[in-house]
Parts: structure tokens; sequence; C-alpha cells
């Protein structure tokens, strides 16, 4: 969109100012005693004070007027389906398909990017810092008038239909579908959508997204650190009366009123900063001899644990490429994973399925839960000429694969009505081809 601008680069420490106010940015200290234009300065903390430097986060906001001018939260109602309560439903081993979540209609009412925050899954506490939460979004209108932020942990927001403005304290984002965005813990953001709007949400409760080491694939392949896009300082001196800023904190959302614009900060620097990120211009490594990668060199972003090489949550997507493996099975292998594995598709179907995994929609293979290409794949891919082939040409499927063993929502398994109760017949045609005349 013209006029919006970004910095490039991931992990970076960024400097940014509104260009109508050169010099916003205080020189060589962060806290001088009157920072220029008579702004405050204030600090956001991303990481512990004493956290090693290369996992240190934090920035430094010059705005018109400190974050704490507010009226006390109170609990916010307007948003039931959102939920860090595992305990609702019975666990659930089943591999689980939902057809395309619904969005709201107009004659549902206006509906906003909080309003229609629903939890399906996760595991773990949001105090103790440590879990996942998997959350969509469906809406119909634009936030007005409020703002969000997430006290937990950060969100890594996939849009699937429509366009989203996302304006930050940092400035603003537009976000297409086949694009994604991370907005990190405590970072205010509202969303303005153009009409009907749906995507998928990974929050995580504890460390920040971060690129995968790339190991014998050397420094360039899969995401490229200057593709990761920030924005620059913009902002309002607006007089806003009764002005909504909305906190998720330990699951639970809360409402306090101001009357100003949160969005007020001139200039800021620092490393912790909300991104985006567009899928295509991620470079596919996979294997141009025989068999297959792991799915793990897909991955865009991770969030690790303090157990190497396990991530809390990795961020993977299955984008058009090339395959070209000589005597093997193209499509994805049959598995079961001690990994949860939650997917969803941006747009087009996806390789290993006929049918029934749709845009919008999802599935979810639980923790050992096995999985793979259904009857008809199996038999189409076994029988196939295995020429150079494009995959995946105008779709986009991606995958939440977590450590965690995840819990789906009462709102997931039931409320929704998108559950396929038919999903495991898309395996029952398999048929055994055991045949002892058959040694190859
Ligand atoms: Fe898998």
């Amino acid at each position: 969109m013209a006029g919006i601008k970004y910095l490039s680069g991931f992990g970076s420490e960024f400097a940014s100012e509104d260009p109508k106010y050169p010099g916003a940015l205080p020189v060589g200290q962060n806290s001088p005693q009157k920072p220029p234009y008579g702004l405050y300065a204030e600090q956001l903390s991303g990481s512990a004070f004493t956290a090693p430097r290369q996992d240190n986060k934090r920035s430094w906001l010059y705005r018109i007027r400190p974050s704490v001018i507010h009226k006390p939260f109170t609990k916010y109602d307007d948003s039931k389906y959102l939920t860090h309560n595992w305990n609702e439903q019975h666990p659930n081993p089943n591999q689980l398909r939902w057809q395309p979540f619904n969005i709201p209609l107009e004659k549902d009412g206006i509906v906003d990017f909080v309003n229609g925050l629903h939890t399906v899954c996760g595991a773990g506490d949001p105090c103790s810092r440590n879990g996942i939460a998997i959350h969509v979004y469906v809406c119909n209108g634009s936030m007005k008038n409020s703002a969000f932020y997430n006290s937990d942990g950060d969100f890594l927001i996939v849009p699937q239909q429509g366009r989203l403005k996302v304006t930050t304290e940092f400035g603003i984002m537009i976000v297409d579908p086949n694009e994604i965005c991370v907005i990190q813990q405590g970072m205010r953001f509202a969303v303005e959508v153009d009409g009907p709007s749906r995507g998928y949400i990974l929050e995580v409760f504890d460390g920040h997204f971060k690129l995968p080491d790339l190991g014998p694939i050397g420094a360039n392949g899969l995401a490229s650190p200057r593709d990761f896009l920030t924005p620059v300082a913009h902002f309002e001196d607006k007089e806003i009366k009764n002005f909504k800023i909305i906190d998720k904190y330990q699951g639970t959302l809360f409402v306090a009123l101001q009357d100003h614009s949160p969005f007020d900060v001139v200039a800021w620097h620092g490393n912790y900063v909300p991104y985006k990120y567009d899928l295509k211009n991620f470079m596919v490594i996979n294997s141009v001899s025989f068999d297959h990668c792991d799915p793990s060199i897909f991955t865009v972003l991770t969030c690790q644990s303090t157990k190497p090489g396990v991530a809390i949550a990795d961020f993977v997507i299955f984008p058009p490429r090339w395959s070209v493996q000589e005597d093997t099975f193209r499509p994805p292998y049959y598995h079961r994973n001690c990994m949860s594995e939650f997917m969803g598709l941006i747009l087009g179907s996806y390789e290993a399925k006929e049918g029934g995994f749709l845009p919008g929609g999802a599935s979810l293979h639980s923790m050992m839960s096995p999985h793979g290409p259904d009857g008809g794949c199996f038999e189409a891919a076994t029988n196939a000429e295995l020429v150079p082939q494009k995959v995946a040409v105008g779709t986009q499927a991606f995958m939440f694969e977590s450590s965690l063993s995840m819990k789906v929502t009462k709102w997931g398994e039931i409320t929704c009505q998108k559950l396929d109760p038919k999903y495991y017949e898309c395996w029952q045609s398999l048929k055994k081809h055991f045949n002892e005349k058959l040694k190859l």
C-alpha cells in the first residue's frame, strides 16, 4: 500500500522517527532529562533485563504520554471464545479436521479482531510462562477506538482471508493473506479490515520467535533476515474519549479506558519490534536425489524450548516448489510424531489430501496419532511417473508444530460445529499390497 514504509531485517537494532519531527529520537542516551519535543521516554522490555545479549530484547518509545495514563482495568466480556482453560473437554487423541471456520455475517453485527478471537487448542499456562495457544480470528469489522495487547506472550498472525491494517505503537503494517506478522508481548495494536476476514494465530507464552539455525545449509536459505519488515514510526496526537485498552492477562481479557490514542509514539529505537514477512520470499530447500527431508526443512520461524533443538512451536510452510526425487514416494511420509501438528491452509489445496482440507479450515494430528496421505493420494503417487514436477502450485499450507501435547477447547470440539466426524475415512481405502512375489 502506498505510503507505508518499513525497515528491513530480523533481530536488528532499529531506530525510527516520524519524518515530520526530525530529531525526536534522543542521541547518545535513552532517557534524557527532557527528551526532544517534550516527549516522554518509556522502555518496553521483551526479555529479562539480564538475559544474555543475543536474547536481550527491549525498545525505547518516545511518546506524547506514557502508557500508564489510564483508568483501572475491569473484565472485558465481549470475547467469549478466547480461553486458556484446557480442561473444558475430555482429551481426544483422534485425528481432527475442521471445515472452514465461519466468518460472521452482516446480520451478526460488527465483530472485530478482538471479539472474533476463538481458541481452538493449546497447552500450558501463561502464569508459569510455558505453553502455547492456537486461535482463529473471524471478523467483519475494524477495531474502533480500541487497542489490544497481550500480556501472556507473542502472537504470530497468519491471515487467510482479507487484508489487515495493523496499527502498532511502532507504526503501521499492511498484512495480506500469504504474509504473516508477529506482534510480541505487550505491544499495543489495533486491526482494521476491509471486509470479511479470517486467519490463524499461534501464541507462545514464553520466548520469542527466531530464525532457525541453518547448519550445513550455510549462510543463505529458508527465510532471509532482510525480508522481515518492521514499520517506521508513525503517530497520531488524538484526544479520544473512552478509548479502550484491552489487555489479555492470564488468559482473561480486561479493558481500561483512557482519553487519548495510545498510538502516540513519535520516535523509537530498539530490537523488540513488530514485524511482517511475505511467505513467497521463502527459499525452499529439499532433496534433489531421493527420499524426504523432514518438514523442519520448511521452518520459517521457531520458538525454542530450553531443550536443545526442541521447539515450543515452529511455524512451517509448504510453498510451491519442484519435486524431483527419484525412486521416492513423493507426498509426505506416513508418520507418528512425538510433537503435535496443527495445520491450516491459506490458499489452494494441500498435496497430501484430495479433498476436505480447505482454505480457512484446519487439522490437528496430536502426539503419536498416525497420519499421512489419504488412499487416493497414495495410489496416485505410487503409480506416478517420476518426472520433475512443480507441486503445491497456487497453494500455501502451513503447520504449527509443537513439542507440547495440546487439548482442544469446547469451542473447537463442539461449539464451532466444523469438526468433520468422517475425517478418519480418508485412510480407510488404503489397501493391503503385501505380496511375497513382489520382491523388487
Ligand atoms: Fe507429520
